[in-house]
């Protein structure tokens, strides 16, 4: 196991991972992080673990992973712009990551609408995004990030749909430089997010976007959706081309047709 040092020492951010809590094993990062905001941690505070006992994912879904081969971790923001704003914040964490996986490995990312990251066309990186009102006003997110950094092999219908950088690549990664670049990534993105500008996390998520023109199927909780993923909404909504018109979706499970 890396300590907090280790995984500090590559750092050239000012506020993100400056103050970070490493764990050996924990429930869940996002679930630690929560209670931390909840008693005023600071912005950029991140909760890392080499293991997660009840890791979670979109959809109440468990997120497994091995120990020690993925990037486990949760950052906390305190953003204050305005609440509208607010479902534009899974593309900041998706774009931060993939500038920071491409820098990091040369590789190519793709982003799949809301916030999961494709590499040839497999999933490498899951964010899962929470956050906490007071008086209709933000009063923190955070975003929990688990990235397949060394892994080999992925269990049962995983082995399809999930790749990760050593896979891809070949060769074996220190996770303590990719969190090191990833904080950086997100932290120059963040200066102009702070403030409610999304233009640039905009313009490098589109670059990446995955879905667009594609005929997809989008699942939600009770029914699911076939069309053609049109464009991005401004609030950060999926529009979609389907049989009844164009519509505008907030929730899913993407899929693409082949
Ligand atoms: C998804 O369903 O795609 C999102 C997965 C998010 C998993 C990460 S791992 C670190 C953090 N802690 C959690 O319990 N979940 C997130």
């Amino acid at each position: 196991m890396h300590s907090k040092e280790e995984f500090q020492l590559g750092l050239t951010t000012e506020v993100f991972g400056r103050s970070l809590l490493v764990f050996e094993t924990i429930d869940s990062t996002n679930t630690y992080a929560k209670t931390l905001a909840g008693k005023g941690a600071e912005e950029g505070t991140v909760v890392l673990a080499d293991s997660q006992t009840s890791g979670r994912g979109r959809f109440g879904r468990t997120w497994f992973a091995e120990p020690e081969d993925s990037l486990l971790f949760t950052i906390i923001i305190r953003p204050t712009f305005s609440t509208d704003k607010i479902g534009l914040l899974p593309f900041f964490a998706a774009a931060g990551i993939a500038l920071a996986v491409e820098t990091a490995t040369g590789l190519k990312c793709e982003c799949k609408w809301p916030n999961d990251i494709l590499v040839h066309e497999k999933k490498n990186c899951g964010i899962l995004m929470e956050s906490s009102f007071q008086n209709n006003r933000l009063e923190y997110a955070i975003i929990g990030i688990g990235l397949n950094v060394n892994q080999l092999n992925f269990s049962g219908n995983l082995q399809d749909r999930a790749t990760s950088l050593r896979k891809e690549c070949g060769i074996e990664f220190d996770r303590r430089k990719i969190f090191c670049q990833i904080m950086s990534s997100m932290e120059s993105l963040y200066t102009d997010v702070s403030r409610g500008n999304f233009d640039t996390v905009l313009m490098e998520w589109k670059a990446r976007a995955a879905i667009f023109g594609k005929q997809i199927r989008l699942a939600q909780t009770a029914n699911v959706i076939e069309g053609i993923a049109v464009a991005l909404a401004d609030d950060g909504g999926l529009i979609v081309k389907t049989g009844s018109g164009r519509r505008v979706f907030h929730a899913g499970d993407v899929t693409m047709e082949q």
